[in-house]
């Protein structure tokens, strides 16, 4: 019987993804790079974008140093004729794209009472504008071929709000509706399209938290796995959701937070237990 997946012709590695075409948004942060690493172990030709060019080049002669083939693209992904340059690009270098991988992302405080409009719409162009562009843009080819991958990294703030935090919330929640809607959208034409949802990630965007006091003990305290998530936890479940292993899978969600979300009882204080769930 034929193998509908192909993976026998495919030498190499598990998620069989080379000479794929990965496009990986945010690449120069600290997911987004864990993300470029994985798919390039795993054969792909990545194309990095970030809207901070340098450390993309930098990346991206770190991975040619190891056999990974890897273009920098200078893109605000907030900013329609910026995608359009990066798809422009990635097309001429390697070809359309079969892997997605919408990862930019930026936190800002503010607090619903006092948030100035700016402040709101410039994280929502990126947080969820953004990650509509970049499903167009490079969607569109994928679509012309019949054949493509979406991977969005959401947050267990889609699901849980995260105070304080101005549209940080709100705009994962969407990026969560956005993915369902793109895989009903475009499933039966053979693009699919999938959510991650870190939970607490130690990467340059959450670093100011865990300089302060000892946070990282107390938010590991109330982790199902009692440590704080690395980039490559995330990177390896993108790499998954994004590869033909997961063929059958759209339209889904996957929350890697080392079972935060499901610690919400042990937070509760009950006589004989401390604030951790541990019975004293
Ligand atoms: N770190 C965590 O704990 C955590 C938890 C849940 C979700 N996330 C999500 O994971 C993703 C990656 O976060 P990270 O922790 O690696 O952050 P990071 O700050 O290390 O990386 C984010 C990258 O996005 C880039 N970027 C920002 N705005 C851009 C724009 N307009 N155009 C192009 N690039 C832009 C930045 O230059 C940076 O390189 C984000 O979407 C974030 O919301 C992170």
């Amino acid at each position: 019987m034929a193998n509908q997946n192909a993976y026998e012709d495919r030498a190499g590695h598990w998620l069989a993804l080379d000479g794929d075409v990965c496009v990986v948004t945010g690449a120069a942060g600290g997911i987004g790079s864990a993300i470029a690493a994985v798919l390039g172990s795993a054969g792909a030709r990545l194309a990095l974008l970030d809207r901070d060019e340098e450390k993309c080049v930098a990346l991206a002669q770190s991975l040619d140093a190891r056999g990974i083939e890897a273009i920098a693209v200078a893109c605000d992904i907030g900013d329609i004729d910026s995608v359009q340059g990066a798809v422009e690009s990635v097309d001429a270098a390697f070809g359309a794209a079969d892997v997605l991988v919408n990862n930019a992302g930026l936190l800002r405080p503010g607090g619903i009472e006092e948030i100035a409009l700016d402040a709101w719409n410039a994280m929502l162009r990126v947080n969820l504008t953004g990650y509509m562009l970049c499903s167009q843009k490079f969607g569109r080819g994928m679509l012309e071929r019949g054949a493509g991958s979406i991977v969005h990294v959401a947050s267990i703030a889609a699901h849980h709000p995260q105070t304080w935090s101005g549209a940080y919330s709100p705009g994962k929640a969407a990026v969560s509706m956005l993915s369902r809607q793109i895989a009903a959208e475009w499933g039966g034409r053979g693009v699919r399209s999938n959510a991650v949802c870190p939970g607490m990630i130690r990467t340059p965007l959450s670093e100011s938290f865990y300089a302060q006091g000892d946070i990282e003990r107390r938010r590991s305290a109330m982790t199902a796995s009692r440590r704080i998530g690395k980039p490559d936890d995330i990177a390896d479940v993108v790499a998954f959701l994004a590869s033909r292993r997961a063929s059958y899978v759209n339209g889904a969600e996957l929350i890697v937070d080392g079972g935060l979300d499901s610690m919400l009882m042990d937070l509760v204080p009950r006589p004989g237990f401390d604030a951790s769930g541990v019975k004293a």
